[in-house]
């Protein structure tokens, strides 16, 4: 699978496509993308024929909400079990392997290309996803291409784009990526900052760009280890930063240390649910060079409140599932990211000793992968299931005494976009957080008198339903 177009045949082809046409970007494409999430309707949506934008563009959104979406993304085997795909990613997480990009002349993206005056980005649909926002979003599921002025290291990053104008967009980086350090090297000796900004492209490029991989990892090269195949790239013309060589829409250009304009940036709906972040003010890019394929489809991905989505789970958890056995902790049997981001984690184990839950549970909430935003972090036995939300419910219900079980740990990771955190702590600069340790497993010195719970046996249920499919659960009507 080398492009988005055969990522969408083989979705097409199980049946997790819809194709809608007519649609307004003004909040109906927002609109009809959070419901599909929400209402888990387990396809993707290709939007067609815009009023307002050039005549063929597309865009697409919903792309890795299941498990089979990302699974087929990732090149494993198909799978529409959320547990199956993260024990995939777990199993085959490897954060620093890499293999060289092949850099080639031409490639589908160059089929169509804006210079100078002809640069319009309002050609291509930028919806406004939802109310509030600040403005129209072109680059929500995008990658972003940089390069370090001084050692030349490339990286790749998911960053919101908003469209301020036909040749201007502002970025979103937050502090610590490596985009922003990137753009400091630049600005450092005066020199404007290269970027390209893919904004369509198969979505393993696109999970790349969000995984948060080390500062010298190069993405584009990890996602050629990936495929075990080089992914070809070709030059920008403006920049000389590798593109993608069949992405779908590459926009390419600068941003200079001396630009005395200031753009509003923001609010956006973030993956909490909420506004939190609000408005900044940016330095615009301007934009020289436009690439894309004929008939182009953006990618686009936007947060749902109160829903993961697939992608989620299988950029956290494995993750976090992978840093806890690299710590050395024994007995941890599954680990799952109930909601974006690591704001709920849930982690079962095989109590081993007194003090084991707590162990893993301190850990969760400390390693890398759990630390930024984190609000819950739950530890249940193994006999309970972390991929199902209400036998997790169930478990902190009946096997926790809250004034025992709960552990406040003030002072944790927070940030700007945390809706919580008050106005005035804010101003003063402090981003600071606590974090609740549930632990909802049977109390380790008193586990064998634990009352026996009253769940059906395995094994008389898979009789029953042999025996009694046709007419309880799969009836002919
Ligand atoms: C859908 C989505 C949107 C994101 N938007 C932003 C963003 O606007 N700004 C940002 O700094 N990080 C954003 N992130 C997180 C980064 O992409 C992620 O932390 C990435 O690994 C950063 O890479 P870097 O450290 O290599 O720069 C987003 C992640 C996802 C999944």
């Amino acid at each position: 699978m080398r492009d988005l177009r055969d990522f969408i045949a083989a979705i097409d082809e199980r049946g997790q496509l819809r194709r809608v046409s007519g649609v307004n970007l003004e909040l109906e494409v927002g609109g009809l993308s959070e419901m599909v999430r929400r209402d888990d309707l387990s396809t993707a949506l290709l939007f067609e024929e815009f009023d307002d934008t050039a005549p063929g563009t597309r865009l697409m959104t919903n792309v890795l909400d299941t498990p089979t979406q990302v699974t087929l993304a990732l090149g494993y085997e198909p799978t529409s079990d959320i547990r199956e795909a993260v024990v995939a990613h777990k199993d085959q997480l490897s954060e620093t392997e890499t293999q060289p990009f092949e850099v080639v002349d031409d490639g589908p993206v160059f089929e169509n290309v804006q210079r100078g005056d002809d640069v319009d980005l309002t050609d291509f649909p930028a919806p406004l996803w939802t109310k509030h926002d600040g403005g129209r979003y072109i680059g929500t599921a995008d990658a972003v291409i940089t390069r370090h002025a001084e050692t030349g290291a490339l990286n790749v990053g998911t960053y919101r784009v908003q469209v301020h104008g036909p040749k201007t967009a502002t970025l979103n980086i937050e502090p610590g990526r490596d985009a922003g350090v990137h753009e400091n090297s630049f600005f450092e000796r005066d020199e404007p900052f290269p970027v390209a900004v893919s904004l369509g492209h198969h979505p393993d490029i696109f999970m790349a760009g969000n995984a948060r991989l080390p500062a010298d990892v190069d993405e584009l090269e990890y996602v050629s280890a990936r495929r075990d195949e080089p992914l070809e790239v070709v030059r920008g013309e403006a920049t000389d930063l590798p593109i993608p060589a069949r992405s779908e829409l590459v926009i390419e250009g600068h941003i200079h240390p001396d630009d005395p304009e200031r753009i509003t940036e923001g609010p956006f709906a973030e993956f909490t649910g909420y506004y939190g972040k609000g408005e900044t003010n940016q330095r615009p890019l301007t934009i020289e060079r436009i690439y894309f394929r004929d008939a182009p489809i953006v990618t686009g991905y936007n947060n749902v409140p109160m829903s993961a989505g697939a992608m989620s789970a299988v950029r956290s958890a494995p993750k976090l599932w992978h840093q806890l056995e690299e710590a050395g902790i024994g007995g941890i049997t599954g680990v799952n990211t109930i909601l974006p981001g690591v704001m709920f984690q849930a982690i079962s184990i095989d109590q081993q000793y007194a003090g084991h839950s707590t162990q893993v549970a301190t850990a969760a909430m400390s390693l890398p992968a759990g630390s930024w935003e984190g609000r819950y972090t739950v530890v249940v036995d193994d006999d309970i299931d972390v991929f199902d939300k209400d036998e997790v419910l169930w478990a902190m219900t009946s096997r926790v005494e809250p004034s025992e079980d709960f552990q406040i740990i003030t002072d944790c990771v927070g940030s700007k976009i945390n809706p919580r955190i008050p106005p005035e702590q804010k101003a003063e600069g402090d981003l600071t957080i606590s974090r609740a340790i549930i632990d909802a497993t049977i109390p380790y010195h008193w586990k064998d008198e634990f009352p026996k719970d009253t769940k059906i046996d395995p094994e008389l249920e898979t009789e029953l339903r042999a025996k009694y499919g046709d007419q309880v659960f799969e009836p002919e009507t």
